[in-house]
C-alpha cells in the first residue's frame, strides 16, 4: 500500500464540530482551526456577542459556522443544545479558573469551577453521546490541563476540576468505545489568553515561565496537531488517552 502523508484522514469535511467555550481563547481558535480542516463548527458559549464576532471570522476565512448559547452549568441549556444540533465531533473547551487559599476558599467558588470544568463537561459529553451512540459515533475532545497531572499553590479546585477531568476521559473511553465513540483529552501547559490574564508580566509569572524547560509559554497554532489527531480518522485508534502539549513543563526537573 502507498501512504501519502497528509492524507484524507485527517480531514474534517462533511463532520459537524461543536466547541463550549468558543467565545474567547483557545476554544475560539480551535474552532477556527476545526473549520479550516472541513467540519461545520457549532460554536458554543454564554456570550452571544463574541460568538457573533467568532463566527463572521471563520466565515470569512471560507469555513461553515453557527452560534449558540450555552451555560454547561445548566442541564436545561445543554439539552436545548443537542436538541438542535447532533455533531460528531464535541470539544469539552469550557472551563474557569479561581485562584484562592484553600484554608479560605468559599465554596460557592469551589461549586462554580467544578461544576463548570468536570461536571459541565461530563454533562456535555453525555448529552453528546446520545446523539453519536444513535448515529454512527464521534470524537469527544476534553480540554483538561497540566494541572490535572501536578499541581500549583492556590489552585486546589481547578487542578481537581482538571484531574477529574483526565480520569473522566479515562471512564468514557472505556464505555462508550462500543458504540463508536473515541474520547480524550489535550492537557495544555501555559498559554496566554483572558483566563491567566496579566499572569505572565508579573513576578511570579516570569518565575514560571523560567521553569518551563522550553522557556517560553505555548502559541495557539501549537495545540493544532494534537487537536486534529484525536479528532480526525488520523485517530481512529485512539481512545481515553491524554496529550500533554506544554514545552515539557510537566517533566521540568524537581
Ligand atoms: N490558557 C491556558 O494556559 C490553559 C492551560 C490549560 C488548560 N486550559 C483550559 O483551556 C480551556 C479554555 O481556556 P482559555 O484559556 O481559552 O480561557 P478563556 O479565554 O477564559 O475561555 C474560557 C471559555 O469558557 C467559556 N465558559 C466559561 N464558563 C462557561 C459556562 N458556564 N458555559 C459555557 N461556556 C463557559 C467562556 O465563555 P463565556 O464566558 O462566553 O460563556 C470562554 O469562552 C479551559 O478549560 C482552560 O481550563 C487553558
Amino acid at each position: 500500500m502507498t501512504t501519502t502523508i497528509p492524507d484524507g484522514r485527517w480531514s474534517l469535511a462533511g463532520r459537524t464540530a461543536l466547541v463550549t467555550g468558543a467565545s474567547s481563547g483557545l476554544g475560539r481558535h480551535f474552532a477556527g482551526v476545526l473549520a479550516a480542516a472541513g467540519a461545520s463548527v457549532i460554536l458554543a458559549a454564554r456570550r452571544a456577542d463574541r460568538l457573533r464576532d467568532a463566527c463572521a471570522e471563520i466565515e470569512a476565512a471560507g469555513g461553515t459556522a453557527t452560534a449558540v448559547a450555552l451555560d454547561v452549568t445548566r442541564p436545561d441549556s445543554i439539552a436545548a443544545v443537542f436538541a438542535e444540533f447532533a455533531p460528531d465531533i464535541v470539544v469539552n473547551n469550557a472551563g474557569i479558573g479561581i485562584a484562592g487559599k484553600a484554608l479560605d476558599f468559599p465554596a460557592e467558588d469551589w461549586d462554580a469551577v467544578v461544576d463548570t470544568n468536570l461536571k459541565g463537561a461530563f454533562l456535555v459529553a453525555q448529552a453528546a453521546a446520545r446523539r453519536m451512540a444513535a448515529g454512527s459515533g464521534g470524537s469527544i475532545v476534553n480540554i483538561a490541563s497540566i494541572l490535572g497531572h501536578r499541581v500549583a499553590g492556590q489552585l486546589a479546585a481547578y487542578s481537581a476540576s482538571k484531574a477529574g477531568l483526565v480520569q473522566l476521559t479515562r471512564s468514557l473511553a472505556l464505555e462508550w468505545a462500543r458504540h463508536g465513540i473515541r474520547v480524550n483529552a489535550i492537557c495544555p501547559g501555559y498559554f496566554s489568553t483572558e483566563i491567566n490574564d496579566g499572569f505572565f508580566a508579573s513576578e511570579a509569572g516570569e518565575a514560571m515561565v523560567k521553569r518551563i524547560p522550553m522557556r517560553r509559554i505555548g502559541r495557539q497554532h501549537e495545540l493544532d496537531g494534537a487537536l486534529l489527531l484525536v479528532a480526525s480518522d488520523a485517530g481512529a485508534y485512539m481512545t481515553g488517552t491524554s496529550i500533554v502539549v506544554d514545552g515539557g513543563h510537566l517533566v521540568s526537573s524537581l
